[in-house]
């Protein structure tokens, strides 16, 4: 038996998987945002590990965990937590959607070394901005920064006693030779730190420390429990999907939204949004798309109608042209392709018809329209898209899902019900590194229908496509 367990952004998840990799029991937990300035994103670790406790304790108590050979993990990328000499947090983790360090990383990309060595730009998002905020804004907690995990990692540290992290998420710091696949000491010294505040990396696929044995005792489970290197969640999810070889990708709805291909090697456009990381098994490698607010845009939405998003999206029905309504999800800033923080959201076309409904098609519609845009991006760069999954929550709207299929141009697959996400890819890697099983096993979940781009509406939503890239650059004018 194998467990899963990824951090999110609004929730800790964990899944119990047998050895033929079904799915005997899962459990979440809930995670909250605190957003104290504009543009600021944080979580306290330490609500990290009660999740974890909840999920763990849920599942032990509902599951005989005596047979578990293997952990994974898996996590939101890119944030910063920060810890003393004696492993405590310095302070509440700066998130992957935080953007108050857009000062510090426009200075760091604009040193050279950065996009020559870690193949991408220095997003304001990423870890390596955000420390050198905190050494501006807070340089008596800066000083004593002794180790610097992302979040799943802090989670790991928890779990095995062992400061580790694996490539694909280290790819998302800013520190990391992506294509050596090893820290920087180069680019770790331009921030004011070195090898020395990083933890050691393996593989998502290799084992990285032991279950610590009081642990062990208190869910039932072996003292031999192997704990993988894991993912950062986009990773840990293309491996729960079977996104292995090269032009397979995925499309996610969750909080952010993300557009990803396997590639074929390290494929690095540094002068363009387009991500370059890591995979999570060696010697690979993938790209991705970014937008900020997927699901994120839908809930502020429904907030505001005092409605919820699952009622808004079940009323609309079979899926029509773009309305007149016009929405731009950049509610926090935008990563792909614009890497501008400073960007805010907007409606536009709002007459005295504009009803719930098409506010809400709107909405969808403006997200979708965003992931286009990542498709260009990825595009440009050379990269083929042959295939598409849908995941993460949003893709349980079958309207979201054909208006992305429309905007995108592409057939989506959507899996049959079970689970595919990265929980179950972090579970899939604690099953290699206990078994020494390699990318055989990540295989393609069934598949319970493809949804095509229906040709009535493709140039529809090719123009709805271009009218939203006016606006977007008209907004970027404003910002
Ligand atoms: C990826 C990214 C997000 C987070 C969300 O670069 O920032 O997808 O990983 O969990």
């Amino acid at each position: 038996m194998f467990v899963g367990l990824d951090l999110g952004t609004s929730g800790l998840k964990g899944v119990v998987m047998d050895a033929t990799q079904t799915v005997v029991a899962s459990a979440t937990a809930p995670l909250a945002v605190s957003r104290p300035n504009d543009g600021w994103s944080e979580q306290a670790p330490d609500d990290w590990i009660g999740a974890a406790e909840e999920v763990m304790g849920a599942l032990s108590a509902d599951t005989d965990l005596s047979r578990v050979q293997g952990i994974g993990l898996s996590g939101q990328m890119h944030g910063a937590t920060v810890l003393d000499g004696s492993d405590r947090p310095l302070r509440p983790a700066i998130l992957w959607n935080d953007t108050r360090a857009a000062a510090e990383a426009a200075e760091l990309d604009a040193d050279p070394a950065f996009r020559a060595v870690t193949g991408n730009i220095v997003f304001p998002g990423f870890t390596a901005p955000k420390l050198v905020w905190m050494a501006r804004h807070e340089p008596g907690l800066f000083d004593r920064v002794a180790k610097i995990l992302l979040p799943k990692d802090y989670l790991r540290l928890w779990l095995t006693g062992e400061h580790v992290s694996e490539m694909s998420d280290a790819a998302g710091t800013s520190w990391l030779d992506t294509g050596a696949r090893d820290w920087s000491d180069t680019l770790l010294a331009r921030t004011g730190l070195s090898r020395a505040h990083m933890p050691r990396l393996v593989e998502g696929s290799a084992p990285s420390g032991l279950l610590r044995p009081a642990l062990a005792e208190r869910w039932g489970m072996p003292a031999t429990t192997v704990v993988a290197g894991g993912g950062g969640d986009n990773a840990a999810s293309a491996i729960g999907a079977g996104i292995v070889a090269p032009g397979q990708g995925f499309v996610s709805l969750g909080t952010s939204g993300v557009l990803f291909v396997a590639t074929d090697g390290f494929r690095a456009a540094p002068d363009t949004a387009v991500h370059a990381f890591c995979h999570a098994l060696p010697r690979g490698w993938h790209q991705m798309g970014v937008i900020l607010a997927a699901t994120d845009a839908l809930n502020w939405f429904a907030r505001l109608l005092g409605q919820d998003a699952a009622t808004l999206t079940a009323a609309l029905g079979p899926l029509e042209a773009p309305g007149r309504t016009r929405f731009l999800p950049y509610l926090g800033g935008e990563r792909t392709p614009l890497n501008d923080a400073d960007i805010r959201g907007a409606f536009l076309g709002l007459d005295h018809a504009t009803d719930a409904r098409a506010a809400t098609r709107a909405v969808l519609e403006g997200v979708a329209f965003a992931l286009a845009d990542c498709e260009d991006a990825l595009r440009a760069t050379g990269t083929r898209l042959e295939s598409l999954l849908a995941l993460g929550g949003g893709s349980r709207s079958e309207y979201w899902v054909a208006a992305l299929a429309a905007a995108l141009d592409l057939p989506i697959d959507i899996p049959a019900d079970g689970e595919f996400g990265a929980a179950f890819g972090a579970a899939r890697l604690g099953m290699m590194a206990a078994t020494g099983a390699g990318a055989e096993i990540a295989t393609r979940p069934p598949i319970e229908r493809t949804i095509k781009p229906q040709p009535a509406l493709v140039d529809a939503f090719a123009e709805g496509h271009a009218r939203y890239i006016e606006a977007r650059d008209a907004l970027s004018r404003l910002a």
